[in-house]
């Protein structure tokens, strides 16, 4: 069976790939963002993970307005990031993994998640930024170390799916990856958030506080932020800020597979880059879970 080695979350602003084309890294601005990854970097050469799948929210460039799966999964041989008007390069195609993607989707449907699947998905930002920064020489050398599958959640268009529905997305994602017939290493990433808020009357809104507290969570009471509702959320955390529930997403991949929890090996937090606050968190399977209700919960 496949291995779920472990989940990363981190946050996805355009401006990290300006960043990264000029080579920023070391700038006042940028380096305590930048100064995160290290630790992380060390795991990923120590972990191992052939496959990652990739939970993110797309920006409008593969869904727009006018059709908008609230869940949806890559089955794609490839993925391709393309022009989103930031100015950024279009870098290395990311190559899919087909096997472990229908599975996914097979073991979602049967779950009872109504997704929809795509064989053809354009990755936006949120996608191939979190990439480069987990494997910044990738593309460089030429191949990605990992094949990948993408699932997107929709955070643009409401309604959105619910805090504690994601949860349980995430717990499916987990079990399906567990029953995973291969001998494969698979690292769960999820992307977007922390706080921010783009447009409008609160445009700039940050929430240190609430940001902190789900992190918090995160490691020490995973269900916390299932008691929300996407309104509720959104007050906390500003329109884009929801993107947290990626977090809430891998995090909860780790929950209740075999009875088991999550272990925090890493977690960064740094306000501003842009208008967002950043953070960066690492975790790896535990055999006991953090909190009874996470096991019951799966
Ligand atoms: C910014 C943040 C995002 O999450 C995003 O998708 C686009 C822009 C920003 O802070 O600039
Ligand atoms: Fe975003």
């Amino acid at each position: 069976m496949a291995q779920l080695v472990g989940a990363i979350t981190t946050s996805h602003v355009p401006a990290i790939g300006k960043a990264i084309a000029r080579d920023l890294q070391q700038e006042a601005y940028w380096k305590p963002f930048f100064d995160s990854f290290p630790p992380v970097h060390s795991w990923l050469q120590q972990a191992r993970p052939d496959v990652a799948v990739v939970i993110y929210n797309d920006h409008g460039l593969n869904f727009f307005l006018d059709k908008m799966p609230t869940f949806s999964v890559g089955a794609a041989p490839s993925y391709s990031g393309a022009d989103e008007g930031w100015g950024l390069p279009v870098g290395l195609p990311f190559p899919g993994n087909e096997d472990l993607s229908w599975h996914l989707v097979n073991s979602l449907v049967a779950d009872e998640f109504d997704i929809t699947t795509c064989q053809e998905m354009l990755v936006d930002h949120a996608l191939t930024l979190p990439m480069k920064l987990l494997w910044p020489k990738a593309e460089q050398q030429g191949a990605w170390p990992v094949t990948i599958v993408p699932v997107c959640l929709n955070t643009v268009l409401f309604p959105l799916p619910t805090p504690a529905r994601c949860y349980k997305l995430g717990q499916a994602i987990g079990r399906a990856i567990a029953s995973w017939q291969s001998d494969k290493r698979v690292v769960v990433v999820g992307t977007g958030g922390l706080s921010h808020q783009l447009d409008g009357e609160r445009a700039g809104f940050i929430n240190k506080q609430f940001d902190q507290q789900f992190m918090q969570s995160l490691a020490n009471d995973p269900l916390w932020a299932t008691q929300y509702s996407i309104p509720e959320l959104v007050e906390q955390v500003g329109t884009q800020g929801i993107e947290l529930l990626m977090w809430l997403t891998a995090r909860a991949t780790l929950s209740g597979v075999g009875g088991g929890g999550a272990r925090e090996l890493h977690s960064s937090y740094h306000i501003p880059i842009s208008n967002t606050a950043a953070g960066v968190m690492l975790f790896e399977p535990a055999a006991q879970p953090v909190v009874q209700e996470e096991a019951l919960a799966a």
